[in-house]
């Protein structure tokens, strides 16, 4: 997808559509004023038919008008004339899409900037509309036989924008919205895809992939040298699978200083069967994008070195199945972290936690600036918060505010649990350091506080993504959150 942002004059600017925005009352934003006045009224008169009423989610099409470059003219309905809500926003985005995908066009001009969105500003909507224009192109066909006949044509989008002074900032908005854009396309293809495909071998021969596209540092390290550094915890989880588990170090070199790095640490459970604390047969298949929290990572690593941050930032990878099996862990079994703390398994289902607690323990080998972790954790996530935020919990309250900001700013919220001390008695073990659950209640914050006993030597924060990271029922899928929220973050930390 090519997407540009020029002062475009309808007048002489070729295209094969426009695209305008239109509310309720009849009122024209200063972009549909000008379309009137170069038709000599022809939209006015059309609006004054009463057939658009300019509703949200009304569309139509008008064609061979006049005075403007263009035959095609597409009409956006924006609801009352008022502050649209950034969900509005997307859902008028979304429903050009829809239109010029309908119709086969393959390029378009849109006049959109000019629509209000409150508490932001015309380059949030270039930025935003331009993520949302593109995620909405993306479709998962790879593993259907007939291909192409619901390909999107739509190739190249120009957003209309005449202030010549932010002209430059205007496009690195746009391609900031396509970089995210292009992150979560990656993150869904790798969360779509099923566990006899995305197995911990495919991740890393994918990260060894994304390595060598975006010249990152690659090492992966197997079984064996996982055993040398200790990961008693992660390796107990991966004994219950014929897949040999794999622990992927991607490393992003930006900043021309060495500077410390940001560590992402993402949870590649490519399958959770919850082990022989079996999961309930309904909806298990949806246990493939477990590995969400790892998909997440490689979108954001993709969109920081597309745009070329100066920053490092080092993206860590445990990744394993979570079977069932006469090898397999065992209720009650005690293992021995990489930090040597012990664990008292109580139920083998809680095994994100098992395996990012001994990637915590090896991030503090980069003294760390932060560390991020992001999982499908907890089903209580699910229950807290639905599927609008993540759950976001950590030891540095200065980090926590800046991932809730970037998680505003890019329309991907996470919303904070509390960390307290007192959650931490839940995890009390008779025989081990801990218990691997706390029971049932408080379910997130327990996982974040058997997570924060690993996290000791720095700064930490918690993204449990259970509610977020996918779609259930008739659109079933990956959704590539939280790319937006940490690709926005990684950008505000580095300055760009
Ligand atoms: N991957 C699941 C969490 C999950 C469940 C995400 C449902 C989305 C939907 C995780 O490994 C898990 O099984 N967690 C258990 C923990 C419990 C045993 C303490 C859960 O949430 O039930
Ligand atoms: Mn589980
Ligand atoms: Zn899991």
């Amino acid at each position: 997808m090519q997407i540009t942002v020029k002062s475009a004059d309808p007048a002489s600017f070729r295209s094969e559509c426009y695209v305008i925005g239109v509310y309720e009352d009849g009122s024209l934003t200063p972009a549909a004023k000008n379309i009137d006045k170069l038709t000599a009224g022809a939209l006015a008169k059309f609006l004054r038919r009463g057939d658009f009423t300019g509703r949200t989610g009304q569309k139509t099409f008008l064609y061979d008008l006049p005075g403007i470059a263009t035959t095609r003219l597409l009409l956006l309905g924006c609801g009352k004339n008022q502050a649209l809500s950034d969900t509005q926003y997307r859902d008028v985005i979304k429903s050009a899409v829809q239109a010029l995908t309908d119709n086969s066009l393959k390029e378009a001009c849109l006049l959109l900037t000019e629509i209000t969105v409150a508490d932001r500003d015309n380059l949030w909507k270039i930025r935003f509309g331009s993520e949302v224009l593109v995620q909405q192109l993306y479709r998962f066909t790879r593993l259907k036989s007939a291909k192409n006949d619901t390909a999107p044509q739509l190739k190249k989008l120009t957003w209309q924008f005449s202030n010549a002074a932010q002209l430059s900032a205007a496009s690195k908005a746009a391609q900031v919205g396509l970089a995210i854009a292009n992150g979560m396309a990656l993150s869904r293809d790798l969360g779509n895809l099923p566990g006899n495909i995305c197995t911990p071998g495919y991740l890393a021969s994918e990260a060894r992939k994304l390595a060598k596209q975006q010249q990152l540092k690659i090492k992966v390290l197997d079984q064996k040298q996982m055993e040398t550094l200790g990961m008693g915890s992660l390796l107990s989880v991966a004994k219950g699978s014929r897949q040999p588990p794999k622990f992927i170090v991607l490393e992003y070199h930006g900043s021309k200083k060495p500077g410390q790095p940001v560590v992402l640490v993402g949870k590649g459970i490519t399958f959770d069967a919850g082990g022989i604390s079996i999961k309930p047969s309904a909806a298990m298949d949806e246990m493939k994008f477990d590995m969400c929290g790892a998909a997440s990572v490689f979108g954001t690593l993709q969109a920081v070195a597309e745009l070329k941050l100066s920053i490092n930032v080092i993206g860590l990878i445990p990744t394993c199945e979570n079977l069932p099996d006469g090898a397999a862990n065992k209720p009650g079994d005690v293992v021995t972290s990489m930090s040597g703390q012990t664990i008292e398994i109580l139920n083998t289902d809680a095994e994100g936690r098992l395996i990012l607690c001994d990637a915590l323990t090896y991030a503090e080998r980069f003294k760390p600036k932060a560390v991020i972790d992001i999982a499908t954790l907890t089903g209580a996530c699910v229950i807290a918060l639905g599927g609008q935020a993540s759950g976001l919990l950590g030891n540095d309250q200065e980090l926590v505010d800046k991932l809730l900001q970037a998680g505003r700013h890019s329309a991907d919220r996470a919303w904070q649990l509390p960390l307290w001390e007192e959650y931490q008695e839940q995890l009390k073990s008779n025989f081990a350091d801990m218990a691997n659950i706390g029971g049932r209640e408080a379910g997130t914050i327990t996982a974040a506080c058997f997570l924060s006993r690993f996290a000791k030597k720095f700064k930490w924060a918690h993204l449990d993504i259970a509610g977020v990271a996918w779609l259930g029922g008739s659109s079933k899928g990956a959704t590539g959150r939280p790319v937006p929220l940490l690709t926005q973050y990684l950008i505000d930390t580095s300055g760009y």
